[in-house]
């Protein structure tokens, strides 16, 4: 009994220890106070495992390791903001939300340069940790999460809750750890956000707890348990309980406060510890946020105002040209290596013969680079003036850099083209996107390692990488891959073998079937050789497919090549089936456009909205001539009245709840 409680007071004591010095930067215990409390916590433990927490502040070191992360599935979808550029789509923001009746106060935070991240409290334990993902289903973390001293491990109050905010890693300690890895001849990392990214995406949390992530909260999903009503408060709740809110966030009443906001951080900017990218600007008041709602990606009360991209001088030392999978010839830029954003470039794509003469680019010449966020390097113009009269002219290809036959140009089109169906490269970018994460998704696959195994021999074709197992000895004696990674790579290859439809269909590559046409050829014709039946004119028919895309369709499955690759599949046991949720049907809802306003009392606005597009339906924030139906909680808003006025169809809470209780899974009927 006496160690429990000891265990208890003492995790207690490291807890607000951790807090003080990291959270507020105002340490209260010498460092040998805090490892003398450590090691007696850890002494304890050892002789008590019954009585350690999971939780317990001696994870904060890591030595969890796991085998794969788990899937976690937010109960709030975590949205991403829209993105504006200007001052002009500031003020359209705003005049937006005026006109829709509100007079809104904003709060600017700065626009954390990291990775988003969801973490859970029950009875004020964290719980788990999760990355974004897709938004509505992310990564479990955990192990990694609590590896971060920000984040607490216990709260004050024993509440169930969820904050969300960014993970980060701090400029100076991405300056020690590249030190760390020059001395040890290991690639360095490019900037802050990959850095975090890659460390919170480690299986070994010990990894993770050296690179010393951070974090600022700044959501809180759902305000309305703790009864706050706006924002600003929200941050402030999250404060006390012991997350680290960013002191810089502002309230502030108009537009011009928003622009001196703006200003003001554009100048501190490289002052501060930590890479931001630009300002957001939410909304105060919850209920105007729950009246704007949301689109289907954004939150319609919120904005990410974003820096204007940095621009560089280099020179442009030579134009290469690559080979795509579909034969098609990109020149790219190879750059005296420059440091745009946090991160070293060497290359930039220009696109093809008409805009490298467009931009009459010459070899020697300097150029300007520009670089924003997560948008590809771009070779923005040739400083003419620098010019001194030994520059390059640019010169177009005839032949194909690898496989040496003639390019072709379609007509009207500015791309040239590889056709030689057998040409390496086409096979091997080919190889490349099979793989890729939207495709068959097989994690460790990647560019680098398939250009190794296409080098040495081990996969020449699709149904080479499904044969691997049978080189499982060789692959684990090669340089630089260890027994477990094989292991790994080979589970993953297997578990391929079950994704559905869509995947294996995006990753065979029809010209112009992207995921999503994928996804929806896959959800009509169920299956490949279902799809592989229609006529042109049949897949025509439907919404998405134009002609060529109906003709690529259709001349894919004609070809004897094509069809041998996928017997071959089915062979070796690859699913052709699609398998994903079917979409649902209901007279009242499929096809109809809808509005939710005010508070339905036994759902929320974002379960009532998401009903209606799991039936088909389409749920907006904004009554229109457009709109089907209005549902209408309690405390509606001016919708209603507008609703009225065009004469729209308004459906109470009572009738909702008859629809809603109606609902089955009644297949979609054609
Ligand atoms: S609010 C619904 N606030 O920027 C609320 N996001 O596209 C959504 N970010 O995915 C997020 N700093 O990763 C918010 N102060 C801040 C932020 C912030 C950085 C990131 C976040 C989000 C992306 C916006």
């Amino acid at each position: 009994m006496e160690a429990k409680k000891r265990i208890e007071e003492l995790t207690n004591i490291i807890n607000q220890a951790n807090y003080e010095y990291y959270t507020l930067s105002n340490p209260t215990l010498t460092d040998q106070e805090f490892d003398k409390y450590i090691r007696e916590l850890e002494n304890l433990e050892n002789e008590y495992p019954e009585y350690a927490s999971p939780n317990s502040p001696t994870k904060r070191v890591g030595g969890e390791v796991i085998d794969k992360f788990k899937k976690i599935r937010h109960r709030i979808p975590m949205l991403s903001l829209p993105d504006v550029f200007n001052e002009e789509e500031i003020r359209a923001f705003d005049e937006r939300i005026r006109k829709s009746g509100f007079h809104p106060e904003y709060v600017c935070e700065l626009k954390i340069d990291g990775l988003s991240g969801s973490f859970h409290y029950e009875e004020g334990n964290l719980i788990t940790g999760a990355t974004r993902g897709d938004g509505v289903v992310g990564e479990d973390i955990t192990h990694n999460v609590k590896t971060i001293r920000t984040i607490p491990l216990s709260l004050k109050d024993k509440i169930d809750i969820e904050v969300r905010g960014e993970i980060f890693m701090g400029r100076e300690t991405l300056a020690v750890l590249n030190k760390e890895r020059e001395e040890k001849k290991l690639p360095l990392l490019q900037n802050c956000r990959n850095a975090a990214a890659g460390s919170i995406r480690q299986l070994d949390s010990k990894i993770a707890a050296e690179r010393k992530l951070d974090t600022w909260i700044y959501h809180l999903p759902n305000p309305e348990d703790y009864g706050i009503k706006t924002h600003y408060e929200a941050l402030k709740f999250m404060e006390q309980l012991g997350f680290k809110v960013n002191p810089n966030n502002r309230l502030v009443k108009n537009i011009d406060e928003i622009l001196k906001f703006i200003e003001e951080y554009q100048e501190k900017r490289p002052y501060l510890s930590y890479d931001i990218d630009g300002v957001v600007i939410k909304v105060n008041d919850l209920e105007m946020q729950s009246e704007l709602g949301y689109t289907a990606k954004h939150p319609r009360w919120a904005i990410a105002y974003k820096f204007p991209a940095e621009e560089v001088l280099t020179k442009l030392t030579d134009i290469i040209f690559t080979v795509g999978r579909t034969g098609r010839i990109t020149p790219n830029a190879v750059l005296e290596p420059v440091i745009v954003m946090g991160s070293t470039i060497k290359r930039a794509t220009l696109h093809n013969e008409d805009y490298v003469i467009e931009k009459d680019l010459k070899i020697g010449d300097i150029v300007s680079i520009r670089k924003a966020g997560d948008v590809i390097p771009e070779v923005v113009e040739a400083k003419k003036e620098r010019r001194v009269g030994k520059e390059l002219e640019f010169q177009m290809i005839q032949n194909c850099p690898i496989c040496g036959s003639i390019l072709e140009k379609k007509v009207g089109q500015v791309d040239h083209y590889c056709m030689n169906h057998l040409c390496p490269a086409r096979h091997i970018e080919g190889l490349i996107h099979f793989c890729e994460r939207k495709a068959m998704n097989i994690d460790g696959l990647g560019e680098k390692i398939m250009e190794d195994f296409f080098n040495l021999g081990f996969i020449k074709s699709i149904p080479d990488i499904y044969h691997l197992e049978t080189h499982k000895k060789d692959l684990q004696e090669l340089e630089g891959y260890g027994k477990k990674s094989i292991e790994n790579l080979l589970n993953a290859i297997e578990e391929s073998k079950k994704n559905s439809l869509e995947r294996l269909l995006f990753g065979l590559g029809i010209e112009g079937i992207g995921d999503k046409t994928a996804l929806v050829l896959a959800k009509k014709y169920k299956t490949l050789d279902a799809l592989a039946l229609q006529s042109e004119e049949e897949l025509r028919k439907m919404k998405d497919i134009g002609s060529i895309l109906a003709k690529n369709i259709h001349d894919f499955f004609e070809h004897v090549d094509n069809i041998a690759l996928i017997n071959n599949l089915k062979d070796l046991g690859m699913n052709m089936n699609y398998l994903g949720p079917e979409e649902k049907y209901n007279e009242n809802i499929s096809g109809k456009r809808f509005v939710v306003t005010g508070t339905i009392s036994f759902m929320s606005r974002e379960e009532i909205e998401a009903t209606i597009e799991n039936y088909g339906g389409n749920a907006s924030g904004s009554v229109s001539s457009k709109t089907n139906v209005v549902i209408v909680g309690e405390k509606p808003g001016s919708k209603v009245d507008k609703a009225k006025e065009l004469g729209i169809e308004i459906w109470d809470e009572a009738k909702w709840s008859t629809i809603y209780n109606s609902l089955n899974d009644n297949p979609k009927q054609e």
